[in-house]
């Protein structure tokens, strides 16, 4: 309220009172309840990871320095979480253990070494020829992984055949090579959505076989390298579940024994491409919501078939294709990062893994410079403010423009009691304000993160504010994390996001 009358004064001094009246009428109020009571999903503690390209192997980390300063602490800030090595490149990736080839014989190849430019355009989808990782790059993916504390996963070349099955002889060769260096290699994963082969290989393996490759890789795991018998095996990578033969897909790995080798089901989402990608797509209530049945039906297919498999969305960003230019490395990308975390949580998603760290324009540091993207402070926030549990919001806001997710606080990170409950939300309205009232908790002063674009009129910014100040790195060292203390309505601007910590919820289940 206060707010409003203050935009008032000013605008009557500046404008025609009739349009003052308008901007205090354009303001909309929303009631929220959230559920203390019961909780309707827990995740699993590293809920939110990211993942490496292998095509960063392929291109020798492109521009991405792994032992700058700055790169190890915004990469340190967000463990500890899973990684996944993986994508298009792992089905054709070769292990070789020794040295890498030195840069002037890979120009010679016309392959991407160090300092590629990327001015030029990559098109992820256009390298489907093999390529060699060496023990000595190995080594340094390893050695980045371990300096920052995160636990990756590697995906394994299926692509590698003898007749119908899969020729294991090149993994066998680099977990070899994994169990002499006593390296910690957390999973494994076989193939990227395999579903595609025959689409952009004209190659079938069809799931039952892949199950049985599956088989394969477990007996390998159990009986060659017992030392590796606990790590997590994550498939079928399967890609749009919203199509029929992808849900089928899926459903016969399985239903054909892949569901007992898998210690998660994982499938891929990416809301559409970055051809086609517009900025009014980023903030359509109903693209949003389209991940909600693919989140449903993953989860269902996977309880009928594997009760006791976790569920993850194993990559996923907004546009696939490297993401969409001045959107999907904008302020604007984190509504649908926002939303989707939300929308995986609370319908029974235990980890999303977000394309990517590092690569594309859906990376969380910039492509060129490695700076972070809003959506890495977005993702900072969320691992630090949002806990496991999963809460029952219901809201009197039914044109789905304000979306609102709550989860019991994480108070392992910053320092919050337990009980606290940590709200979510985005305002979508173009241009009105919205007032949110949480029924159960009207009189406590809440912890309230906004964050709005900088400039805030632009939300195809690159830069990004907390309660007004710019985000930015500080000496190598991540800024302070700051809220502001609220009490009563919390005003949500225009095309914003942001979150609310309620530290004396008290509630029960959040003990
Ligand atoms: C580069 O090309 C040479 C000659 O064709 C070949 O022997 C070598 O294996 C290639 N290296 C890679 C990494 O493709
Ligand atoms: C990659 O190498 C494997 C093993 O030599 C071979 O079977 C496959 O055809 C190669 N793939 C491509 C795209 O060259
Ligand atoms: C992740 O890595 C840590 C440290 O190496 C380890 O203690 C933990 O067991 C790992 N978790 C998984 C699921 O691999
Ligand atoms: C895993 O291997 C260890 C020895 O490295 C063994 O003690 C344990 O029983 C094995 N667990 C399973 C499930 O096979
Ligand atoms: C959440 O609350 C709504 C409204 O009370 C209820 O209809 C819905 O079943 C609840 N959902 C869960 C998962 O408990
Ligand atoms: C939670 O407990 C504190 C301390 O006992 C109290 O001041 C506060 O009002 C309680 N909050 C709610 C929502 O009941």
């Amino acid at each position: 309220m206060i707010r409003l009358n203050s935009l008032c004064s000013t605008c009557q001094v500046m404008l025609a009172f009739v349009s003052c009246f308008t901007e205090i009428h354009a303001a909309i109020s929303v009631r929220v309840k959230i559920d203390v009571k019961s909780e309707i999903n827990r995740l699993n503690e590293n809920f939110v990871g990211f993942t490496l390209d292998s095509s960063l192997l392929r291109h020798h980390w492109e521009n991405l320095d792994v032992r700058s300063k700055s790169v190890q602490t915004l990469a340190k800030g967000l463990s500890p979480c899973f990684v996944r090595v993986g994508g298009t490149g792992s089905d054709f990736l070769i292990f070789k253990n020794g040295k890498s080839i030195s840069s002037s014989s890979r120009a010679a190849n016309g392959s991407l070494g160090y300092g590629i430019d990327l001015s030029n355009e990559v098109d992820y989808t256009k390298h489907l020829t093999n390529f060699t990782m060496t023990g000595e790059f190995f080594d340094s993916l390893y050695s980045f992984v371990q300096s920052v504390s995160w636990n990756m996963t590697f995906d394994l070349n299926v692509l590698l055949r003898e007749k119908e099955w899969w020729d294991p002889e090149n993994a066998i060769q680099l977990m070899r090579y994994v169990a002499k260096k006593n390296y910690r290699v957390s999973g494994w994963e076989l193939g990227n959505e395999p579903n595609a082969f025959y689409h952009i290989l004209g190659y079938r393996i069809n799931a039952d076989q892949l199950a049985d490759d599956y088989k394969r890789l477990y007996q390998i795991l159990h009986d060659i390298f017992p030392q590796f018998n606990s790590s997590l095996i994550l498939g079928p990578s399967v890609t749009k579940l919203c199509k029929e033969n992808s849900i089928a897909y899926f459903t016969n790995f399985l239903q054909s024994g892949g569901g007992k080798i898998v210690t998660a089901a994982t499938f891929h989402h990416y809301y559409f491409s970055a051809k086609t990608a517009t900025e009014q797509m980023f903030l359509d209530p109903e693209v949003l919501d389209s991940l909600i049945e693919e989140v449903q039906l993953a989860v269902t297919i996977t309880r009928k078939w594997a009760p006791y498999t976790q569920v993850w969305l194993g990559e996923t960003s907004s546009a696939s294709g490297g993401g969409a230019k001045g959107l999907s490395d904008t302020y604007i990308a984190g509504f649908m990062w926002l939303d989707k975390l939300g929308v995986a949580a609370k319908y029974g998603i235990d980890v999303v893994l977000r394309q990517s760290f590092y690569s594309g324009h859906y990376s969380l540091l910039d492509h060129n410079d490695c700076s972070p993207n809003p959506d890495y402070w977005l993702t900072l926030l969320y691992k630090n403010l949002v806990g496991r549990t999963v809460l029952n919001v219901t809201s009197s806001d039914a044109s789905g423009q304000l979306r609102v997710y709550a989860h019991c606080t994480n108070i392992k990170r910053m320092q919050y009691k337990p009980g606290s409950v940590t709200i979510y939300l985005m305002n979508l309205h173009r241009k009105e304000a919205v007032n949110v009232e949480f029924l159960n908790f009207l009189s406590e002063t809440v912890d309230f993160y906004l964050l709005q674009p900088v400039p805030s009129t632009n939300v195809k910014s690159k830069f990004i504010g907390l309660n007004g100040k710019t985000l930015l790195l500080q000496n190598n060292e991540l800024p302070p994390l700051l809220p502001r203390k609220q009490q009563g309505k919390i005003i949500l601007p225009s095309l914003t996001y942001g979150f609310i910590v309620i530290p004396n919820a008290n509630a029960t289940i959040c003990y």
